[in-house]
């Protein structure tokens, strides 16, 4: 056969994939393969595979006869709204995607090139695992690939969709990762399958149940998004991409939006309800002030006490971290503490400025959260928002009480600048739990306790619970119109654009996990 005819052949094999049978069940089963994938992933015509006649080296079981050019996953590059980004799909359709040894050097080599050329990984995982019949240096394969996840950490993004399977250790890609898509109904993740579960703990779970998309989505917080098909999987990795630099030492990029940077919104101005319990829903104040109104909502369905996504303020990418007044009153407990602090985190790694809208009644009080760890927990999103050196700036809007006003971006923290609305109470706690310890003894003793309460906790709220004081010592740097505040916060960002802050060397900080 001539040269020619041999690389056609190999070629057609390779797209072939398993073939036309496992293809079949693979759309069947209402996924795309790993191709349909790729070319859907990458703007139309730009995907350069790299490995295509790569194929597996293990000969037990009868495994020299099953060799499919490619082994398993198709990797290589390309360009999403014309950046370059790396990318590798696994294809169920041979062997389930399972991961060989060659297959591992395959994923390797792409993330290599994507640490050298400084542009993200994204991984579209559909596997059974390791290579059942490569034994250890599948599992080695594993550890490669973890390996590199662990150094790309904070150099340049790295994204996992979860398509179908991904169980055991190989879960530990993804988690490493900075965002985890699962689409509904077609993917799941567990360390252990309901089978091992039912022998070792005998609970009885399906495996939707035990680590489908909107378990790890709402319950465990491993997943960041749900996504209903591969459409809006893919379509959802090129959204989130918009947002970030290709690598740490990149700026993200900057789009015109079209929305006017001197936009007000005078709906604001009543945003905040008369009584101070009253909750509402800080969305709309980042839809209000976000360019048109845009906001990329990452991990939506866990700890909804805290809001974090992505948006521009004119035309710039920035990361929104928010109470959230209308879930548990906006307080902080672990879960949110963590959601935050990872997500601060990231921000920070890829010079995408803070942006924090703070309306905290403290953090969540029980033995519950302090038997879970309330203290450690809480600690990471202070650690993250203190060592953080992007821009910052927080806007409160009402409550920032006790620790948690130092911890949500505060100046004491090297917040650049620090603005609140009329409406912020800024105080060591609220002015009932204030009037109860203060007062304790008066209050037993009164012949009208209701009534010298009343007045207690009026005169303490007049006192307090307003941002002059803090305004009077500049941890204020200006009290704002609400209406104002897309316009406040562009300008702050317009002046922090040159922002240079550094942490002292260190070889890296012990935050507490
Ligand atoms: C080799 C595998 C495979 C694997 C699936 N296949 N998993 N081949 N190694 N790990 C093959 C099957 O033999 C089959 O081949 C094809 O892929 C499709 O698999 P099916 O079972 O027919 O598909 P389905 O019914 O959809 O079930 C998918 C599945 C199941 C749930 C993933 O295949 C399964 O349980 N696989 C084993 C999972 C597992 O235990 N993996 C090891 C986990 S431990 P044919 O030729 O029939 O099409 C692990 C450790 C990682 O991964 C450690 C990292 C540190």
């Amino acid at each position: 056969m001539s040269t020619q005819r041999t690389l056609s052949e190999l070629e057609r094999r390779a797209e072939e994939g398993g073939g036309e049978e496992r293809r079949r069940k693979q759309h069947a089963a209402g996924k795309l393969t790993a191709r349909e994938r790729m070319e859907l992933f990458y703007d139309p015509g730009t995907f350069e595979e790299v490995d295509k006649l790569v194929t597996h080296r293990c000969r037990d079981f009868g495994m020299g006869d099953q060799l499919v050019p490619g082994d398993g996953v198709v990797a290589g590059h390309g360009q999403v709204d014309g950046r370059q980004v790396y990318a590798f799909a696994q294809d169920f359709t041979v062997f389930g995607g399972s991961l060989s040894e060659t297959n591992a050097a395959k994923i390797v080599k792409i993330m290599d090139l994507a640490m050298k050329m400084g542009a993200p990984v994204v991984g579209l995982n559909d596997s059974g695992g390791a290579r059942i019949q490569e034994g250890v240096v599948s599992l080695g394969g594993y550890a490669d690939i973890f390996l590199r996840n662990t150094l790309a950490s904070g150099v340049v993004p790295q994204i996992s969709a979860i398509m179908g399977p991904c169980a055991g250790g190989a879960v530990y890609s993804p988690a490493i990762t900075d965002f985890t898509i699962m689409v509904q109904n077609t993917s799941y993740m567990f360390v252990t399958g309901p089978d091992v579960v039912k022998t070792v703990t005998h609970e009885e779970v399906t495996k939707e149940e035990l680590g489908g998309a909107m378990t790890h989505n709402v319950k465990s917080g491993v997943a960041h998004f749900a996504v209903a098909d591969d459409r809006e999987c893919l379509a959802l990795i090129r959204e989130l991409l918009g947002y970030m630099p290709g690598n740490n030492l990149d700026e993200p990029p900057r789009r015109d939006t079209g929305d006017p940077w001197d936009r007000q919104d005078a709906a604001l101005d009543s945003l905040v309800p008369p009584l101070p319990n009253q909750p509402y829903d800080m969305r709309d104040l980042i839809h209000a002030v976000a360019d048109n109104g845009e906001f990329l909502e990452v991990q939506r369905h866990y700890a909804e006490n805290i809001l974090i996504g992505f948006a521009r303020l004119g035309g710039r990418s920035v990361g929104i971290v928010a109470n959230q007044p209308a879930h548990l009153a906006g307080t902080l407990d672990i879960n949110a503490s963590v959601k935050g602090a990872r997500f601060v985190r990231f921000c920070d790694a890829f010079n995408i400025p803070l942006v924090t809208f703070e309306d905290v009644p403290g953090f969540l009080p029980g033995t519950q959260q302090e038997y879970g760890g309330i203290i450690r927990h809480g600690a990471k999103l202070l650690f993250a928002f203190a060592e953080a050196t992007v821009p910052k700036v927080t806007v409160i809007t009402r409550k920032a009480y006790g620790g948690a006003y130092c911890v949500m971006s505060s100046k004491h923290i090297r917040t650049d600048l620090n603005f609140a609305w009329p409406t912020a109470e800024i105080a060591v706690m609220g002015p009932e739990g204030a009037v109860n310890i203060l007062y304790k003894r008066e209050l037993d003793t009164a012949k009208d306790p209701v009534a010298l309460r009343a007045a207690k906790v009026a005169e303490f709220r007049e006192k307090f619970a307003n941002p002059f004081v803090a305004a009077s010592r500049g941890y204020l740097d200006e009290v704002v119109q609400p209406r104002t505040t897309r316009p406040r916060l562009i300008a702050a960002l317009e002046g922090l654009e040159t922002k240079r802050d550094k942490n002292p060397p260190k070889k890296h900080g012990n935050i507490p996990l």
